[in-house]
């Protein structure tokens, strides 16, 4: 694809910008195959709350997030890089949404549904992931 606008600024201010912005080649280039889109985790919470995880994870950060259906989400980004092994955080979270059930968090059932994914925008998932990725213990 040509026409593809993938100006990866890092610290882009405005996506104005649509002249070709030089550099941002792939570094940012994740485990797979989404990285034409930068995720912006200041967004991250409003995704999470819109697509409805609320309603299953907790969060500290995000009053509304409430649910206990699913793990606490505190801490997920150290502990999603000892989950499975061979997967990093990374990878691990985007299985964790793309394919809930490749791997079950011991003690919970397989409950979050598929399809979350097709739910959003390349750019929500990407802020989502980027948010997820924010959360250390
Ligand atoms: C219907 C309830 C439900 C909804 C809605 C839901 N989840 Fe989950 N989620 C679960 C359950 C149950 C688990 C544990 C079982 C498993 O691993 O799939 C889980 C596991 C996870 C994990 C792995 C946590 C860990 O400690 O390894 C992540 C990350 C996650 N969910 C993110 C999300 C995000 C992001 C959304 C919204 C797009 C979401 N979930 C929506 C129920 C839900």
């Amino acid at each position: 694809m040509t026409g593809c606008p993938s100006e990866n600024t890092e610290s882009s201010d405005n996506a104005a910008s649509q002249s070709a912005a030089p550099a941002a080649t792939e570094s940012a280039a994740s485990t797979e195959t989404h990285a034409s889109v930068k995720g912006d985790p200041a967004n991250g919470p409003t995704v999470f709350k819109t697509k409805g995880c609320t309603a299953c994870h907790m969060v500290a950060s995000i009053p509304e997030a409430k649910g206990a259906i699913g793990p606490k989400l505190d801490g997920v980004a150290t502990i999603a890089a000892t989950r499975v092994s061979g997967e990093d955080a990374e990878t691990y979270l985007r299985h964790s949404i793309e394919k809930p059930e490749a791997f079950l968090v011991p003690g919970y059932q397989n409950l979050m549904m598929q399809g979350l994914r097709a739910q959003m925008s390349d750019q929500e998932y990407e802020d989502l992931i980027a948010w997820l990725l924010s959360l250390k213990a």
